[in-house]
């Protein structure tokens, strides 16, 4: 006997070529606030001028903030909803990746509700109230790492305090998602390598975390690990394969998606969000990669059924004498393989002087008890040291 909770109510658009559409979808309002990233890329690829064109012929309004920052601030979100209650927009449209994408869900969450956004952050220094409603978000997502497409949460910095929060509200499902593999050709190597592997840690976290109780989310979760292994090494050496580009999609943004949507990732999140939080130029991707060997070889043997079967997912067969070690092996084989197996954390502005804060703020104030393991503050600082460069 088992039971399934499943919830996932995005409408996915998901195919090569298939951003022309929405000139004709039917959208959830009359006038969109689009948030898009300062740095000007969704204009120099032509993107935003395309979108701009599709609403017109929808006959849909529009007005754009484009001051979105990588790991999205507070800051940016009350400024971008300032903007949305002054034109009165209706509903929000994330373009991009997934900073502009939870600067939309931000927004959709401060339009519909009172106070502040800090107030309905679940951990930290956050009010912990319910976000029960939120405008509408669509989506359309030029990158293929965060699974925000299709999930409900978004995560923001606060640069007051250096917290990098998680935000969970059902009314943060995006209403539609268009996710088109063709605008994904022309992301940068290391920005395609950083994405990837964290579509695989959110694929193979969510596994660990569900311990085979829900068999849906098993069935997602694998298809993504296994999909990420194969595809991630040939789309970073032949980048413009439309082919591999359409697997590592669906296996990022949807899969991804909808494993953390119906469970959690770990405590190897907490630690590269928290390092996010405090050094707001380490891309999230690369902040998960900088600890994961570490990280990973501290927890193989106390999950040893579910790291085995993931590393043979991955194509690695498991050893008796090193339980859930094929895991650690088939992760050091892809960190090799792409070429950032030597991530130094040093070059994105980490301090060793920081480690004993950093662990504080991922133990004691975000917290860990998503794990189904135990690890301490000394395990933490241990990871850390470890994966010093
Ligand atoms: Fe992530």
């Amino acid at each position: 006997m088992f039971t399934i909770d499943t919830y996932l109510p995005t409408r996915i658009i998901f195919g090569c070529g298939r951003l022309e559409e929405l000139k004709s979808l039917e959208l959830p309002g009359k006038k969109a606030l689009i948030c898009i990233t300062a740095d000007r890329l969704m204009h120099t690829l032509g993107i935003l001028e395309r979108v701009e064109r599709l609403l017109q012929e929808n006959g849909t309004d529009y007005v754009i903030y484009d001051k979105v920052q990588p790991n999205p601030t507070k800051a940016c979100v009350e400024e971008a909803t300032a903007l949305a209650v002054q034109c009165g927009c209706d509903f929000t449209l994330g373009l991009g990746g997934g900073s502009s994408i939870d600067t939309a869900k931000g927004c959709a969450l401060m339009l519909a509700l009172e106070g502040d956004l800090w107030d309905y952050a679940y951990t930290g220094t956050g009010g912990r109230k319910e976000a029960k409603k939120a405008y509408p978000v669509v989506t359309i997502t030029t990158t293929c790492g965060t699974g925000t497409e299709c999930d409900q949460y978004c995560v923001i910095t606060n640069q007051d305090t250096n917290e990098k929060l998680d935000f969970t509200s059902e009314a943060i499902f995006p209403t539609l998602s268009i996710i088109d593999p063709e605008l994904m050709c022309s992301l940068p190597r290391t920005l395609t390598i950083y994405q990837g592997f964290d579509a695989l840690f959110h694929n193979a976290e969510c596994y660990v975390t569900n311990g085979h109780r829900n068999r849906m989310l098993d069935l997602y979760a694998a298809d993504g690990v296994r999909t990420v292994a194969r595809y991630l090494p040939y789309v970073i050496s032949v980048p413009g394969d439309l082919e591999a580009r359409t697997n590592m999609a669906y296996a990022a943004d949807i899969l991804g998606g909808y494993s953390m949507a119906l469970d959690s990732v770990t405590s190897h999140h907490i630690l590269g969000q928290t390092l996010g939080g405090f050094y707001n130029k380490f891309p999230h991707g690369a902040a998960l990669i900088a600890v994961a060997e570490a990280y990973y070889k501290k927890v193989c043997s106390l999950l040893p059924q579910e790291f085995d079967e993931l590393g043979e997912l991955m194509g690695e067969q498991r050893n008796a004498d090193k339980p859930g070690y094929a895991y650690v092996k088939a992760l050091m084989r892809l960190l090799e393989e792409t070429g950032v197996g030597e991530l130094k954390m040093s070059e994105f502005g980490v301090r060793k002087e920081d480690f004993v804060k950093i662990v504080d703020m991922t133990v004691n104030q975000v917290g860990i008890n998503i794990d189904r393991y135990k690890l301490t503050e000394a395990d933490f600082m241990e990871i850390l040291e470890q994966s010093w460069r």
